[in-house]
């Protein structure tokens, strides 16, 4: 398998949100998000781990790019962080925020990278949450605004925009389970933090539009593919409303303006929705966009009640269902998540390749024309450093070969698949999960911050025709072979 098996158009990438990597959390005028304040909640983190420097990327993004060059990608897919552009919120831009984005930009444009900046992944400045956050209306104004100013500081540079990265875990993981920032507990009212999210997406489509019309954007949202874990009416009914929640709940929205009432009902929101969205409202989210971004990790079997004979499986936070945190799904607390018996990461994901796949035709079903980007896709497992100093992270590999070749099959099936994105290029701050799960495809050492590629990183590099695949330094199979 290489590049050329793929239309010359196909963009390839790999991703990263700025939180994870950034660092420099109190340098020029960037001032406290969600994740700053959760990360010194206690017992929020493993590890008690904060993003204050994480990859220390603000000062050495000109190494990464230099990296990134070397493996020979077409794009990179940052996030622009809000508390850095607008501080608190609301009002004036800080010009030394947007500064910082204008010189990564400036270093991927002249290295031939495309920029595609994500607008939000998940770091609302601290004082709109003391406001009230993603529960209120307002947030979603506050957003536009933000959004209008980074795209007049960006738009000469940036032509590739993504709205919101998977609003469902700002909802849900955020005002429901509690797992991410903000760590609230709001059970169905989450839902309401849902619709604002989309609210802010169709608001910020008419700001970037009303700018930069030659501009692409669009939205990324994060699905799965749903499976019974049995033709029962109780684990079909199970697989309704976690496909509901996970899925349609945003898809149908965006692509078709409108809200599924099933799903509403089941989180017993009917009279909140349908005393707070209005027809404006739906059509402001469901204006067109250019693409869609889906990130795809993993897929899900549901039951009606836990069975003996499987195990019990993880969310989408990588929690074990049997935690005692509230339910990232309100309405649908009993539904168990089991496992299929299929190899699984680190993080207790299953891997399915072939899921990929389906979550493509659930996109493509809803809206036939719109083009659709793989804008995460990665795999976190226990590195070890070996004695000759690499990191032989053949699963990891494989991981990411086998969804490449699913990429593939989709074009081959005449999906308008546009392009794909590794998450991610580096080691970094995995959320709830700190700095104890590793998804780079280069290893950082958080002492050093020293940068080593990974195999994974040669395999993509050679398969990419990059520099570092070709890299003498590098001639282990994984980088002679891309098929091995
Ligand atoms: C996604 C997030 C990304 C990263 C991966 C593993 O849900 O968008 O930031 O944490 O999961």
């Amino acid at each position: 398998m290489q590049r050329v098996d793929f239309p010359a158009s196909f963009v390839w990438g790999t991703a990263t949100a700025s939180y994870q990597i950034e660092g420099a959390a109190n340098e020029d005028g960037r001032l406290p998000s969600i994740w700053d304040a959760f990360s010194r909640t206690p017992g929020a983190i493993v590890g008690s781990d904060t993003g204050d420097i994480a990859d220390d990327h603000y000062h050495r993004f000109g190494e990464d790019v230099a990296l990134m060059a070397d493996l020979g990608v077409d794009a990179y897919r940052f996030s622009i962080a809000w508390p850095r552009v607008q501080p608190t919120g609301s009002g004036a831009v800080n010009h030394a925020g947007i500064d910082f984005y204008r010189r990564l930009s400036d270093a991927l444009l002249e290295r031939g990278i495309t920029p595609w900046a994500t607008l939000y992944h998940w770091d609302l400045p601290q004082q709109l949450e003391d406001r009230g956050g993603w529960l209120e209306r307002d947030t979603a104004h506050r957003f536009a605004e933000y959004s209008a100013l980074a795209v007049d500081g960006l738009g000469d540079l940036v032509s590739n925009w993504i709205t919101l990265n998977e609003p469902w875990c700002s909802a849900f993981l955020g005002y429901a389970s509690g797992h991410h920032a903000p760590g609230r507990h709001e059970g169905s009212q989450s839902a309401h933090a849902a619709h604002h999210l989309l609210l802010g997406h169709g608001l910020a489509m008419q700001e970037i539009r009303a700018r930069r019309p030659e501009a692409k954007a669009g939205i990324t949202l994060n699905l799965y593919s749903v499976r019974a874990a049995s033709e029962s009416d109780a684990d079909l009914e199970a697989a309704r409303r976690i496909d509901g929640l996970s899925n349609r709940l945003f898809l149908d929205p965006v692509l078709r303006g409108v809200y599924p009432q099933d799903v509403v009902d089941d989180l017993g929101e009917t009279r909140w929705f349908a005393e707070n969205v209005t027809s404006e409202d739906l059509a402001v989210i469901a204006a067109p966009n250019d693409f869609l971004g889906i990130n795809f990790y993993s897929r899900h079997t549901v039951a009606a009640e836990a069975k003996e004979s499987v195990a019990v499986s993880t969310d989408a936070a990588g929690a074990a269902a049997t935690a005692t945190a509230p339910s990232a799904y309100p309405g649908s607390e009993s539904v168990v998540f089991v496992g299929s018996g299929a190899p699984r990461t680190q993080m207790g994901w299953e891997i399915h390749p072939d899921a990929m796949l389906d979550v493509l035709e659930m996109a493509n079903e809803r809206a036939p024309e719109l083009p659709l980007y793989i804008t995460e896709n990665g795999s976190a497992y226990e590195d070890v450093v070996s004695g000759d100093g690499r990191i032989h992270d053949v699963e990891r590999t494989d991981y990411l070969r086998d969804h490449v070749a699913a990429c593939r099959e989709a074009v081959a099936r005449g999906l308008p698949l546009g392009g794909y994105f590794a998450w991610t290029l580096m080691d970094n701050f995995e959320w709830s999960w700190g700095y104890s799960r590793r998804f780079g495809i280069v290893h950082v050492d958080y002492d050093t911050q020293v940068r080593t590629p990974k195999d994974s990183a040669l395999w993509f590099s050679t398969f990419l025709g990059g520099a570092l695949g070709r890299s003498p330094a590098f001639s282990s199979s994984a980088s002679r072979s891309p098929e091995a």
